[in-house]
C-alpha cells in the first residue's frame, strides 16, 4: 500500500536525538526520504542509517551559521532530493532569571531557535514555491505561549516562531506551501533531564493528562501535519502538551 508521504523529502534540523529524531522516524515511516541535519555529522549519519526505508542521509550543520545553512540545503538537494518538508526543530535553552541573563545567553538562544529557522526556511522555499508544494513545521513550545520565569530568552525565541509561522503561512499560501507550528509541552528528552523529581511532580500536577510527553507524542502530530490529511491547515500553532495550555 502506498504510504502518505511517499515521494516527499523531509529535512529535519536537530534530528539526531530527542523530538527531532522521533519526527525523523515518523516521517520515514510515512514513506518520506529524510535528511537529518545536526551539529554532529557522524551522529546524524548513524541516526539516518537506522530510519525505516531507504534514501535517508545525515549531515553536519550548525544552524546558527547562515553560510553553512545555505551549503547544507544544497548538499541535501543534491544527494537526497528537493526538500518538500522542512522541520525547524533544532533548539537550545540557556536559562536564567532576567537580571542574571548574559547577552550571549540571549543571543545564542535567539540565533539557534529563531534566526536559524528564518535562514533555513528562506533557503528551501524558492524550490517549494516553484513546485507549488511544500510544508514547513516550526517546533515552538508552550513556553512561547505562556511564558516561563527563568526562560525569557527561550520564550521570546519561541513566541517569535509563532509570529514567523503565521506570516510565512500568509505569504506562501497561494503557492500551496503550508506553514504550521507545533508547541510541545514538557517532553521527556535530554532537554528536560535536568528537572528534579520535585519539579517533575509539580509539572505533572499542571498537566491534565497527568504525565510528561514522549517524543513520539509530538512526532505523530508532525507526521499528520506534513501529510495530505492536513492539506487545509496552515498558520496554526498546535499544542501537544497533555492539555497544559487551553
Ligand atoms: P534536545 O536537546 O534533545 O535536542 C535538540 C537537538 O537540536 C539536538 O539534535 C541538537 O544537536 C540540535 N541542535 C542544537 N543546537 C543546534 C545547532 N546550533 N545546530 C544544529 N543543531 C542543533 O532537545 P529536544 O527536547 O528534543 O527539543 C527539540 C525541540 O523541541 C527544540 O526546539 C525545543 O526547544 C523544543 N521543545 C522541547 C520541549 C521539551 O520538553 N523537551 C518542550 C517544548 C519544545
Amino acid at each position: 500500500m502506498r504510504k502518505e508521504l511517499e515521494g516527499q523529502v523531509a529535512l529535519v534540523t536537530g534530528g539526531s536525538r530527542g523530538i527531532g529524531l522521533a519526527i525523523a522516524n515518523a516521517l520515514a515511516e510515512g514513506g518520506a526520504r529524510v535528511a537529518i541535519v545536526a551539529r554532529d555529522g557522524e551522529r546524524s549519519r548513524r541516526a539516518a542509517d537506522e530510519l525505516a526505508g531507504e534514501g535517508h542521509a545525515g549531515f553536519s550543520c550548525d544552524v546558527s551559521d547562515p553560510g553553512r545553512v545555505r551549503e547544507v540545503v544544497a548538499e541535501v538537494e543534491e544527494t537526497v532530493g528537493a526538500v518538500s518538508t522542512l522541520v525547524n526543530n533544532a533548539g537550545i535553552t540557556r536559562d536564567n532569571i532576567l537580571l542574571r541573563l548574559r547577552d550571549e545567553d540571549w543571543d545564542d538562544v535567539i540565533a539557534v531557535n529563531l534566526t536559524a529557522a528564518f535562514h533555513m526556511t528562506r533557503a528551501v522555499v524558492r524550490g517549494m514555491m516553484k513546485r507549488r508544494e511544500g510544508v514547513i513545521l516550526n517546533i515552538t513550545s508552550v513556553v512561547g505561549l505562556m511564558g516561563n520565569a527563568g526562560q525569557s530568552n527561550y520564550a521570546a525565541s519561541k513566541a517569535g516562531l509563532v509570529g514567523f509561522t503565521k506570516s510565512v503561512a500568509r505569504e506562501l499560501a497561494t503557492r500551496n506551501v503550508r506553514c504550521n507550528a507545533l508547541a510541545p509541552g514538557f517532553i521527556d528528552t535530554d532537554m528536560t533531564t535536568e528537572l528534579s523529581e520535585d519539579q517533575v511532580r509539580g509539572l505533572q500536577e499542571r498537566i491534565p493528562l497527568g504525565r510528561l510527553g514522549e517524543p513520539e507524542d509530538v512526532a505523530g502530530v508532525a507526521r499528520f501535519l506534513a501529510g495530505p490529511s492536513a492539506r487545509y491547515i496552515t498558520g496554526q500553532t498546535l499544542a501537544v502538551d497533555g492539555g497544559m495550555v487551553m
